[in-house]
């Protein structure tokens, strides 16, 4: 089944959101507009403003309040990637030019910086101090995980815990945050809305493993931004990891640079990728979207819970 085919009956309520977004973005500066429509328009899956909306289903859903807070996290979540593509250095995103490589990486920090005050904008219509609280602490989190990313590039000796702190904060809390808010918006009693917040962590967790995978095992075609590149900014995830159990295995990843040539790091990728690693990590994806799947159960029954199901199992098997 498609995405898109697991929560058609939100189909009206998307468009309303895709209306939302274009218009936000309209500014006095036409640079600004120029490269924030380009990010835009290039697509995406719009996982965060969905997990917004399904989350707003358990309580009472009013889809002029909803909005605000689901174009406000697919705007953070917009202004977050054009950031890290100026991290990353990638020059394609969602099949296109990074703003970064269209532009530059000046233009690129303040149309990331623009787009988060105009999330912010939004979120002012929310008349409730703890969502505030809670996307800004949110916003922190993913801060310092990108930050810790930098700090831990090429420490060949991190382990496990490390890189899943580190995912937690730059991927998951985002996406356990749109669940939780989404639910705030609509009223959502304390105890319903803490669990779909567990359940959008667990989910996260589960999607950023996969997107590492993806880097070793998808194509650019596929992924529409660069594969095969973590490995060689020094970016150490799960696949890495799980290979490096094997000493021998470790003692060549150990050997990975910055200017290592394309022959030498695609030998260490396909190392890893015959090291039973990827296998692994796929059960690392597994397990905490079994965990997703288990906190699903414990919610409220509703006419969303297949809809939460069916999107939580995509994204531990999503090519893209
Ligand atoms: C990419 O997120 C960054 C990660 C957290 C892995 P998405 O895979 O949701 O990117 P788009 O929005 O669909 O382009
Ligand atoms: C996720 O990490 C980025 C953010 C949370 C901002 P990646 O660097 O893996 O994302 P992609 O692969 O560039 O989409
Ligand atoms: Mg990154
Ligand atoms: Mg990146
Ligand atoms: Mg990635």
């Amino acid at each position: 089944m498609k995405l898109k085919m697991m929560y058609s009956f939100l189909n009206s309520d998307i468009n309303l959101i895709e209306k939302k977004l274009e218009e936000t973005i309209q500014t006095k500066s036409s640079l600004l507009k120029e490269a924030s429509m380009h990010t835009l328009q290039a697509g995406g899956k719009r996982i965060r403003p969905v997990f917004v909306l399904l989350g707003g289903k358990f309580g009472n859903y009013d889809i002029h309040v909803m909005k605000n807070v689901a174009v406000a996290l697919e705007l953070i979540h917009m202004a977050s990637l054009v950031h890290d593509d100026v991290i990353d250095d990638a020059d394609l995103r969602r099949g296109q030019p990074t703003v970064k490589s269209k532009w530059d990486n000046k233009i690129a920090m303040y149309t990331g910086d623009f787009v988060f005050a105009e999330a912010l904008d939004l979120m002012a219509n929310i008349r409730n101090p703890k969502a505030h609280k809670i996307l800004a602490d949110t916003m922190v989190e993913l801060t310092v995980g990108e930050i810790q990313q930098i700090k831990d590039k090429y420490r060949f000796n991190q382990n496990l815990r490390d890189y899943l702190r580190r995912i937690r904060r730059k991927t998951a809390l985002l996406i356990a945050a749109s669940c939780q808010l989404g639910a705030i918006a609509a009223d959502v009693d304390e105890s319903t809305h803490k669990k779909l917040y567990r359940f959008g962590y667990f989910v996260g967790m589960s999607f950023q493993i996969t997107d590492d995978i993806l880097d070793f095992t998808g194509t650019e075609k596929e992924l529409g931004k660069p594969a095969g590149s973590d490995l060689l900014q020094g970016n150490i995830t799960a696949p890495a990891l799980f290979a490096m159990e094997n000493p021998k295995t470790k003692s060549e990843i150990e050997k990975v640079h910055e200017h290592m040539n394309p022959l030498e790091i695609s030998g260490v990728i396909t190392l890893i990728k015959e090291s039973g690693a990827i296998e692994k990590s796929m059960a690392l994806s597994d397990y905490y979207l079994d965990k997703a799947l288990a906190v699903l159960e414990e919610l409220p029954a509703n006419k969303v819970k297949k809809s939460l199901r069916d999107i939580s199992k995509f994204i531990g098997r999503r090519k893209f």
